[in-house]
């Protein structure tokens, strides 16, 4: 008997994490029947089209439409939505990833239907309950049967909190399978051709999207005012996520922005794009999870603007580190890489492109 199997996406970063895992069930179509269940969390084609087109993934068998809303609303439509389609369908096993709302909402729905759940970058934690993906990780993680880790800090914190453990496989970071596979092709990718700075200039790539960075005035203006000094030393480029541009809206922030010269506001680009930005950049300044892990890949700086991570050995052997949230720390961090004194780092275990293949392999009988 085959085993039927729910990959969720819902956002931006679940592409990149279930692409992988997609193709690699998909080479063993005996013994696997794979769907594709997206929760539409992100529905703007730049943060859900584009990666099915990068990442060569077929459309989704299932597409919820659940769009944005406060927590509460989105959490329980993508509940709602996604009960009947189980109820439908009695996959035997779902996989879900990372921490957003689609990740426990999906994971809630399967394991009261007593069906098993496997969560993919299993064990990181921040431990700052204030942020809306610890919750998501440490519900996820508590009722999931199978914890598959990136890292064995991931390890340690669930055996921490008491998890047994035949529950964890430490499998390795499945996001760099996708990195690997497609950074060839993303060298290739004339996206900094088209903004206007010369190619023999150095830049530094911004992403911003945390509430606790973007949904306060003073938040959002204690980094802004920060990107304005920097910028006078180095080009900035700058994807701007759609929570961030409405915020700037919101705050009447538009033409402070508009009027910082060589800051670089762009949409969100596509996987290639964004691999191509990285590789080429001086220096990266994000509050992303997934960036603070591909620019330990890259081996580029990477300046976290967040008190906190839930991926410390981007710091620990990576090239990442945590700024103080004050103007004047994200200025002298960033002046510090800019005269050349550069984070040298290491790629952590088993971030290697073969995680999706440890995992199918736990899977296989
Ligand atoms: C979500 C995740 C966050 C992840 C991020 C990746 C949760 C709780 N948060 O945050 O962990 O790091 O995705 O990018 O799941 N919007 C659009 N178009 C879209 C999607 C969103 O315009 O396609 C706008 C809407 O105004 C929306 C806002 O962005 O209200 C926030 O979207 P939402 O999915 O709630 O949270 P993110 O900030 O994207
Ligand atoms: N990314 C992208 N285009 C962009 C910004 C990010 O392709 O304009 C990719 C990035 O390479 C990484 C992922 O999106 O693979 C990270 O997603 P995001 O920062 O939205 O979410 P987080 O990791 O913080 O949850």
């Amino acid at each position: 008997m085959k085993k039927k199997i729910h990959l969720i996406v819902g956002a931006r970063p679940n592409f990149m994490k279930m692409a992988p895992l997609y193709k690699e069930f998909t080479k063993f179509p005996e013994e696997f029947e794979v769907k594709l269940i997206h929760t539409g969390q992100h529905y703007d084609e730049r943060m859900s089209k584009f990666f099915f087109d990068d990442l060569q993934m077929p459309k989704p068998d299932e597409y919820l439409e659940v769009g944005s809303g406060t927590h509460g609303k989105q959490t329980a439509k993508i509940m709602e939505r996604y009960e009947k389609v189980l109820l439908k369908d009695k996959p035997d096993l779902i996989i879900v990833a990372g921490d957003v709302n689609s990740t426990a909402a999906c994971a809630i729905d399967a394991v009261k239907l007593h069906i098993p759940v496997a969560h993919l970058e299993a064990g990181l934690r921040s431990f700052a309950r204030t942020m809306p993906e610890e919750i998501n990780r440490i519900l996820t993680d508590a009722i999931s049967n199978y914890l598959l880790t990136p890292s064995l800090d991931g390890d340690e914190n669930l055996l921490a909190e008491g998890v047994p453990k035949e529950k964890i496989f430490f499998v390795g970071n499945i996001m760099i399978d996708s990195l690997m596979q497609y950074q060839d092709r993303a060298k290739k990718s004339d996206i900094l051709n088209k903004i206007d700075i010369d190619s023999q200039q150095d830049y530094a790539l911004i992403t911003l999207h945390r509430p606790s960075n973007v949904d306060s005035k003073t938040g959002l203006l204690t980094i802004l005012n920060a990107f304005e000094e920097i910028s006078k030393s180095i080009n900035l480029i700058f994807p701007i996520h759609p929570r961030t541009t409405k915020q700037i809206k919101v705050f009447g922030l538009e033409e402070k922005v508009k009027n910082m010269k060589n800051l670089h506001l762009i949409l969100p680009v596509g996987y290639y794009d964004f691999l191509k930005l990285q590789m080429e950049a001086k220096f990266i300044l994000t509050d992303s999870g997934g960036i603070q892990e591909e620019s330990t890949y890259f081996g580029v700086p990477c300046l976290t603007l967040r008190p906190n991570t839930e991926r410390p050995i981007t710091i620990t052997e990576g090239t990442n580190k945590l700024v103080k949230l004050e103007t004047e720390d994200i200025i002298k961090e960033a002046k510090e890489i800019i005269s050349s004194n550069i984070k040298k780092g290491e790629i952590p275990k088993y971030w290697d492109g073969r995680t999706a293949e440890r995992i199918v392999k736990i899977f296989k009988d």
